[in-house]
């Protein structure tokens, strides 16, 4: 029989894409959304409603599921949104809104759902985290900090899991065509002129990252293949050049600092306007 996979935030981007390719292969696949209705009609797979930013929206999901599904096979933490701009200019509680949805979020609906794993004995925990969750590039530092705590948290986890045959593994991926640009979050107020020409550059240096990025298709596919894997790896980077990043990173700091910094350098600013805020994996 095939697998039942949960995959939250299949409204958009990658759990969309993933969501219709699972369900065309004939995986049973459940999807959240924080407004179903607006999306279900648009899918051929089932839509709950879930926030993972909100205690009462995952206590009410967890409740609902199993009305839906008597067996869970994957659940993909897939949902997500980026806080995007310059540290010092970005107040405190966009960050931890960021937090509450990248880093609590992942984790209360995992809990949520770990007795069900435990008492099976088996299941599988896919994470969409990202590139900047091995790496720390400018202007994304509470959504890459997010990543980092995800990665950190099921670096630990996954030991714990390992007696009940439950399987962990993070996506890492890095610039790929979704809405995750559109739907982006940043400071509107609080500027601070210092900052004014690195900003510019900056948010240039994220445009292009935006613009070069391909369809999400190679992220789905190395998520697909997880699923079908009897021993899977903890950590998948997938995209262009992150055999190359990890490496500099690793072996030639410097150069891979130096690297960063001419990017922001070189970015072409458009009428020295502030670029538009994108998605930066
Ligand atoms: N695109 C990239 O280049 C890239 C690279 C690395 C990592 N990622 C990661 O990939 C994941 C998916 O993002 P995407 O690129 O596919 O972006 P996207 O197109 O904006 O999709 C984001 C999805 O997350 C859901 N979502 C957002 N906030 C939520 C919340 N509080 N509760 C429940 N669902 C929520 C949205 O669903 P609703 O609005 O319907 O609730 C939507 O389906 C994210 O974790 C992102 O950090 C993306």
């Amino acid at each position: 029989m095939k697998k039942t996979v949960l995959i939250t935030g299949a409204s958009s981007g990658f759990g969309l894409t993933l969501a219709n390719q699972l369900h065309q292969q004939g995986f049973n696949v459940i999807g959240t959304s924080r407004e179903p209705e607006k999306h279900a009609a648009k899918v051929p797979f089932k839509l709950i409603r879930l926030d993972i930013s909100d205690d009462n929206s995952i206590r009410s999901f967890a409740a609902a599921l199993f009305q839906h599904t008597t067996q869970l096979d994957v659940l993909v933490n897939n949902a997500g949104f980026m806080l995007t701009g310059i540290a010092e200019e970005t107040p405190i509680e966009l960050g931890r809104q960021q937090f509450e949805t990248n880093f609590w979020g992942t984790v209360k609906v995992t809990n949520a759902l770990l007795p069900y794993f435990r008492s099976q004995k088996h299941g599988q925990i896919i994470t969409v985290s990202s590139i900047v969750g091995l790496i720390g590039p400018p202007n994304l530092s509470y959504y890459t900090a997010s990543k980092h705590a995800v990665e950190g948290y099921f670096k630990s986890l996954r030991f714990e899991l390992n007696p009940f045959n439950i399987q962990v593994s993070m996506v890492e991926p890095v610039w790929f065509k979704t809405n995750l640009g559109n739907h982006a979050v940043s400071a509107t107020q609080g500027r601070i002129a210092d900052y004014n020409t690195y900003r510019t550059q900056v948010d240039a240096a994220t445009q292009k990252g935006m613009d070069d990025a391909e369809a999400p298709d190679a992220v789905v596919n190395t998520i697909a293949k997880l699923i079908e894997t009897k021993a899977p790896k903890f950590s998948n980077p997938v995209g262009k050049m992150t055999g190359m990043i990890l490496f500099l990173q690793s072996y030639l700091p410097k150069m891979f600092e130096g690297s960063i910094l001419k990017s922001v350098a070189a970015a072409p600013v458009r009428n020295g306007a502030r670029a538009k805020q994108g998605s930066a994996a």
